[in-house]
């Protein structure tokens, strides 16, 4: 373990406790962190990691402890106070203007000024000159609306640096990142650290944590369960820490037993800027199969599935779900036709944060928990419950508003939800986005058991291992085509990446 002399300590949290009702969400904890030391911070989703760090950020209050930076004690009751100290933070949404520049956006609420006027020149100067520096890959002139999502949160970290923040927190900023954006990401974040930031580092991914950072705290229950060198651990050591048992990592399905084909996609073909965004691509998917669709972010996988669901007009090509031609049809009536979909960003479009836990659960099985036009609240209790505990929801109770959940119990109460339809044909995309390992296994297991029950999976995934996990057979997309098909046991991570990178056909 590296041993740090007080004064060389930047960030010190001492013994925080935090209560929500119902929920201890840190108890007690302490957490120390070098200028220059990138540190990463890991448990389950609800052990309380987000409210550790939005209390270091100033956005919440302890009801107990410290916090000091650079030996000295602070406390903060604003997000602006923290920023003023020196500790910035880029949440897991996005807080960019996209119809404004990389400059505008860095420098709005701290534009420089010139005879009271804002002064362009200087701030675009001064954007530039940080850019170049923190070797990042941005133009001070870019829109950021026309950003892919990884450049996105360079600009975030941007406006970090721009009020001069030396402890950077990270809130799981590689969950919508592509393998070689998060590559990219680490470059810049270790940089940050040889120029002496101290650096936070969220996140569920242990291969990331263990390529990333210098010391690793795991929290369980909002309590420190595990804190060690990061070169003195391992992924079994870290997923014990995190889940209070052994996990088994890696699992890979056997395939299943395809029956009839349920859906077909023929010679789908959608415009794009230019080059086609979907080019004559075509698939079948049987009963009792799962297809994943693996590609690097933006090689058509979103187009293909949007085009299915009837969120994208078809320029060309049929799809048909059991036999029936569903290609023109609007969303309703795929989805009453037998398509179900499950979108990546299902939490944004599929719950109501405001309303409770319950009544989001019942959202879209009204006609299932009603009585003569009435919904029944006894049958909402137990349809709720049901969820829960098949997908280890983990809420004070199901009357909280679905707001207070942590980003990863949020995530599995809508898959949970949208698997509990039952639609013959599922289309799902990135079905573990933001929850923890134990709750990966678990999730796999129920996507394996729907389609053991005779379902039809097409399933689009960023993460490699989840699609060798859970897929029966591969398509590889690259700019807008299928590149290859691979059968499980081809799909080995060599085959994919090479076919991944264009170099199959
Ligand atoms: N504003 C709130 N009101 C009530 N309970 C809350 C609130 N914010 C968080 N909680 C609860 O505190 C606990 C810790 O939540 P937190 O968001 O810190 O978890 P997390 O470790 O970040 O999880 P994840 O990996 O899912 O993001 C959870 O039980 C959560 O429901
Ligand atoms: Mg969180």
């Amino acid at each position: 373990m590296t041993q740090q002399q007080p004064e060389s300590r930047a960030v010190a949290l001492r013994g925080i406790v935090k209560r929500f009702p119902g929920v201890l969400a840190n108890d007690h904890v302490d957490l120390t962190v070098a200028p220059g030391e990138i540190h990463a911070l890991m448990g389950e989703n609800g052990a309380g990691k987000s409210t550790l760090m939005s209390i270091l950020y100033g956005l919440s209050h302890p009801d107990e402890g410290t916090i000091e930076l650079d030996g000295r004690s602070v406390t903060f009751s604003s997000a602006a106070q923290a920023i003023d100290t020196g500790v910035g933070m880029v949440q897991q949404g996005f807080a960019l203007f996209n119809s404004l520049t990389v400059t505008d956006n860095v420098v709005f609420g701290a534009e420089p000024t010139r005879f009271g006027l804002l002064d362009r020149r200087r701030s675009r100067a001064a954007v530039a000159e940080l850019i170049e520096r923190h070797g990042l890959r941005l133009r001070p002139g870019d829109k950021v609306g026309d950003l892919p999502v990884g450049v996105r949160q360079q600009v975030e970290i941007l406006k970090l640096l721009y009020r001069r923040a030396r402890v950077l927190i990270l809130d799981e900023p590689t969950a919508v990142l592509t393998p070689a954006e998060t590559d990219r990401l680490f470059d810049v974040l270790r940089g940050l650290a040889a120029d002496g930031h101290t650096i936070l580092f969220v996140s569920h991914k242990l291969h990331e944590v263990l390529a990333l950072s210098d010391n690793v705290t795991v929290l369980r229950d909002g309590r420190v369960t595990l804190r060690t060198a990061t070169a003195d651990t391992d992924r079994a050591a870290l997923a014990a820490a995190m889940t209070g048992r052994d996990v088994e990592l890696d699992k890979i399905y056997p395939t299943g037993s395809p029956g009839d084909i349920v859906l077909s996609a023929q010679g789908l073909t959608v415009a794009g800027h230019g080059k086609p965004a979907l080019d004559d691509v075509s698939l079948e998917v049987r009963a009792g199969e799962v297809v994943g669709v693996a590609g690097v972010a933006g090689n058509g996988q979103t187009e293909l599935v949007a085009a299915i669901a009837g969120l994208r007009a078809l320029d060309a090509g049929t799809v048909t779900v059991l036999g029936k031609d569903i290609g023109r049809l609007a969303v309703r009536e795929r989805r009453a036709a037998g398509l179900a979909h499950i979108p990546e960003d299902r939490v944004e479009t599929g719950s109501a944060q405001g309303a409770k836990l319950g009544d989001n659960l019942a959202t879209g099985f009204q006609r299932r928990l009603a009585r003569r036009g009435w919904l029944r609240p006894g049958r909402i209790r137990d349809h709720a419950r049901e969820i829960v505990e098949k997908f280890g929801v983990r809420a004070a109770n199901q009357d909280v508003p679905m707001r207070t959940l942590s980003g990863g119990n949020q995530q599995k109460a809508i898959l949970g939800r949208e698997l509990t339809h039952d639609a013959p044909v599922l289309l799902v995309e990135q079905p573990t986005r933001g929850v923890d390992i134990g709750a990966v296994v678990n999730i796999h297991r129920q996507l394996i058991e729907y389609r053991d029950a005779g379902h039809a999976l097409l399933l689009v995934s960023a993460e490699l291992s989840e699609i060798r996990a859970l897929a029966d057979r591969v398509l590889v997309m690259y700019e807008g085509r299928v590149v290859a098909e691979l059968t499980k046991d081809e799909a080995t991570y060599t085959a994919l990446g090479l076919a991944m990178a264009g170099g199959a056909s």
